[in-house]
């Protein structure tokens, strides 16, 4: 189980224009993924999606709050129980080292595991193709192949695969398909859920995108981000069938396949405003963007948690079922 309560993180901005200012990019967000467990970060560019994952990963400092890794509270970057958990990004080409073989590639962390755990060097090379067959790759013929002579789905495997040789207790797939060929998308959320049966090792998905975030599984849970709060939390089938927050219900009215070719509702959600990342809010961090607001929502925050007659957590002073139409379809 790995948890996290309170996480805060503000960056300094860099840039001429933007030098001296502050982005608050994670307000407090508590999480919790059960071992073996699936959770989806969703949320606009820039909302804190990658921060988050990146301090779980212990790629990244976090400037308030707590992590704990299987009971035990990791406090730096540095701990060694970070090393559970393998981070998969984006770019499959530029994490793999184009002057090395495949069998390379996989040696070098095997072989440090190899005397972490005194076992002989036969196994290094057992190993190597054991993991290559974990991620659907045929073990003699890519082993000896440079990352160019892959294509990129094979290579998010073969990161993958790298991945795999720490015995990682969870993955971090972070945008992991977006740069992948669209026909090869479907094959690498496969093998991320087929990796979480066989393996029991818990996935964590970081997307803009509600399809693949539908594609964790009937037991996965969502997480709604909005400009650095978890503004709605709960089962993937629960949000995305009912959502209550309005940010989530322009998020998903955005995806057609979501909700066919539905009359449009009759109270439209207009997140057309261009934010000011420096600009603070006293109330609620969506009440500028949000029809719905109320003088309630521009005074107070409101906090994520339950109220009555709703079964997801939510940060809404006004948690209802609507359907809305969201009439900025840019980047979600
Ligand atoms: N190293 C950094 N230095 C300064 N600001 C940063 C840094 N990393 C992230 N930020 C800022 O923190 C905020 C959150 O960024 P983050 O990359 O976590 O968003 P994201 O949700 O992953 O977005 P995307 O969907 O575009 O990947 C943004 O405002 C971003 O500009
Ligand atoms: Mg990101």
């Amino acid at each position: 189980m790995i948890s996290g309560k309170g996480i805060t993180k503000t960056f300094k901005q860099r840039g001429s224009v933007l030098a001296g200012r502050t982005v608050q990019a994670l307000r407090g967000v508590d999480f919790q993924i059960p071992k073996g467990g699936a959770a989806s970060f969703i949320g606009e560019s820039g909302c804190g999606k990658t921060t988050l994952g990146r301090i779980i990963a212990g790629l990244e400092t976090y400037d308030t709050g707590e992590i704990t890794i299987d009971g035990v509270s990791v406090t730096s970057p540095k701990d060694r129980l970070f090393r559970k958990v393998q981070m998969i990004h984006q770019d499959p080409y530029s994490a793999l080292n184009p002057t090395r073989t495949i069998h390379q590639t996989l040696r070098a962390p095997l072989e440090l595991r190899a005397k972490q755990t005194r076992r002989p060097k036969s196994w290094i090379d057992e190993r190597a193709h054991e993991v290559l067959g974990l991620v659907g790759l045929d073990p003699a013929s890519v082993i000896g192949r440079y990352p160019h002579q892959l294509s990129g789905g094979m290579r998010q495997r073969v990161v993958i695969a790298r991945a795999l040789t720490v015995d990682p207790e969870m993955l971090v797939a972070d945008e992991a398909t977006s740069m992948i060929d669209v026909s090869l998308r479907l094959g690498i959320l496969a093998l991320l859920k087929d990796l979480r049966e066989r393996l029991g090792v818990s996935v964590l998905f970081i997307t803009h995108d509600v399809a693949t975030a539908r594609y964790i599984g009937d037991d996965g849970e969502l997480y709604v981000i909005y400009r650095g709060q978890v503004i709605e939390r709960g089962s993937v089938d629960t949000i995305i069938s009912d959502p209550v927050h309005p940010y989530t219900q322009s998020l998903l009215s955005a995806i057609p396949v979501l909700h066919g070719l539905e009359e449009p509702g009759p109270e439209p959600v207009v997140p057309t405003e261009a934010l000011d990342a420096g600009h603070e809010d006293a109330g609620c961090l969506f009440a500028r963007r949000c029809p719905f607001r109320t003088e309630e929502c521009e005074t107070g925050r409101p906090v994520l948690g339950l109220t009555e007659g709703v079964p997801q957590e939510h940060a809404c002073f006004h948690p209802k079922s609507r359907d809305v139409v969201a009439t900025h379809l840019g980047r979600v």
